[in-house]
């Protein structure tokens, strides 16, 4: 009998294997107006089974939803930890699982992206960030990691490193357009009877 040892195999392989033999966690997204997507999220101490487990879950909910980046205090948890995956539909999956990131570089070259959030659903509007970034964090294994971004990876970075902050993408927009869309959801809160 042959027994595979996943340590032994790539990162994504293993997380292929573990996906598959445990159950899906989609855990729900947190929406504008909720206060606690104003939150300044806590960095975690280490990565340990539970943060492993968060980083899982955020990835299944974030397939799920779907979407390319999600930050941890989007299902309600404020911790700084964030999942991504820029893969196109057509491409084999490229998850990363990130912790405590810190853009420690960024380009003075300027890109603009029309960004969305599972936050602020169908709502989208072109936002001008760094073109490159260099982003240092800790993986799924705890170890230290620096990748430099470019493209709708760096876009999609430097919006989920803002969630951790609590800032949304309205926040780089004019404050008629953000008045306008938080108006909208605030109403639309209302109306659901979920005011706070
Ligand atoms: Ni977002």
């Amino acid at each position: 009998m042959n027994v595979i040892d996943p340590v032994t195999l790539p990162d994504y392989i293993q997380s292929i294997i573990f996906r598959k033999s445990r159950a899906m966690a989609i855990l729900p997204i947190i929406e504008l107006p909720d206060p606690r997507l104003r939150l300044v999220s806590e960095p975690v101490s280490e990565i340990d089974a539970s943060v492993r487990k968060l980083m899982d879950d955020m990835l299944d909910t974030m397939y799920d939803a779907p979407g390319i980046g999600l930050a941890a205090i989007q299902v309600a948890v404020a911790k700084r930890v964030l999942v991504i995956d820029v893969a196109k539909e057509e491409e084999e999956p490229r998850p990363l699982c990130v912790a405590n990131p810190e853009i420690v570089w960024s380009s003075e070259e300027k890109n603009v992206y029309q960004e969305g959030c599972l936050s602020i659903p169908e709502y989208y509007e072109d936002v001008e960030r760094p073109e490159k970034v260099r982003v240092r964090y800790l993986d799924r294994d705890g170890k230290v990691q620096e990748i430099e971004a470019d493209g709708l990876l760096s876009t999609c970075f430097q919006h989920e490193i803002d969630h951790l902050n609590g800032v949304l993408f309205i926040d780089h927009l004019s404050r008629l357009k953000r008045e306008r869309v938080t108006k909208k959801f605030v109403k639309a809160a209302r109306l659901r009877g979920d005011d706070e």
